[in-house]
């Protein structure tokens, strides 16, 4: 029996990036997966398809409540239920070494608009589906930026793991867990050449290496599988020790 057997999965934001090993890997462990996305999802979803169970591509703004209702009632419709949900979609590209000096209007916003209240809109339309199965697992994403950055990029990174702890309280009741990873730099070629500082970043870990996506895949799995039953909200940071001094 795969680890994940009949599971109905969203991954949010697996257009591409990490999202994207995420599903391929919840469908090699026998997920039916969900990939959303505001791109074309569809490659994303043949590939994880290949992978063996139902995969199907639903478009998605995370940040419009109407659209991600629609995610929902397709979600009900396809599979009548839901089981984890990976709130993955985020902004970081361009974001990592803004300032707030000078942060552009429109960066600002939407660092809000799509780290923050997309995770919170996708947490909203996913516990009543949930709710209905009484089981639930939720992952947040944050970022090793949480924790040395002042920025948008952090600012918003810090509030997705504090209202994981909000979350994680209102729905506790309901046999729905909410956590949270942080993961330092990951995947390191779409990283490179969008942080500048990326290596010597890196120099800084604990753990001399980049992350992978199957570092990061493992402690999510670890969360929405058995060993999760008793963990909520927790942020864990998955960063090679990034920061620890
Ligand atoms: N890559 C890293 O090193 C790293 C490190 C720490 C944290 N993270 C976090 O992990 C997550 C994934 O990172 P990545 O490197 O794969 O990013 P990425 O930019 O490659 O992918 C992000 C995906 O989110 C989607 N997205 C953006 N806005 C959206 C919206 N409004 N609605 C739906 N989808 C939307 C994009 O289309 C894209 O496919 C992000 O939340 C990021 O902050 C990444």
């Amino acid at each position: 029996m795969k680890r994940f057997e009949g599971r109905v999965v969203i991954v949010t934001g697996a257009a591409r990036g990490l999202g994207r090993d995420y599903v391929r890997y919840f469908a090699q462990d026998g997920a039916n997966v969900v990939v959303a996305d505001v791109r074309d999802t569809q490659p994303a979803a043949a590939e994880a398809a290949s992978e063996g169970p139902r995969c199907i591509g639903i478009e998605v703004d995370v940040t419009d409540r109407g659209s991600v209702e629609t995610m929902a009632d397709k979600v009900r419709a396809e599979f009548g239920r839901l089981d984890v949900l990976v709130s993955n979609a985020g902004l970081w590209r361009g974001l990592a070494e803004s300032g707030l000096l000078d942060c552009p209007d429109e960066l600002w916003d939407s660092a809000w608009s799509v780290n923050v209240t997309g995770t919170l809109r996708c947490f909203q339309a996913a516990v009543p589906l949930m709710q209905e199965g009484g089981f639930g697992r939720v992952v947040n994403v944050s970022s090793v930026a949480s924790r040395r950055s002042g920025n948008a990029h952090g600012l918003t990174k810090n509030a997705v793991e504090r209202m994981t702890e909000g979350m994680a309280r209102e729905v506790g009741d309901r046999g729905i867990t909410v956590n949270c990873i942080a993961p330092g730099i990951s995947a390191f070629e779409a990283a490179q050449g969008q942080i500048a500082a990326a290596e010597s970043i890196v120099a800084g870990n604990t753990i001399k290496r980049v992350g992978t996506s199957r570092d990061l895949y493992e402690a999510i799995a670890y969360l929405c599988g058995t060993g999760g039953d008793w963990i909520t909200g927790q942020t864990v940071r998955i960063d090679g020790g990034a920061g620890i001094g």
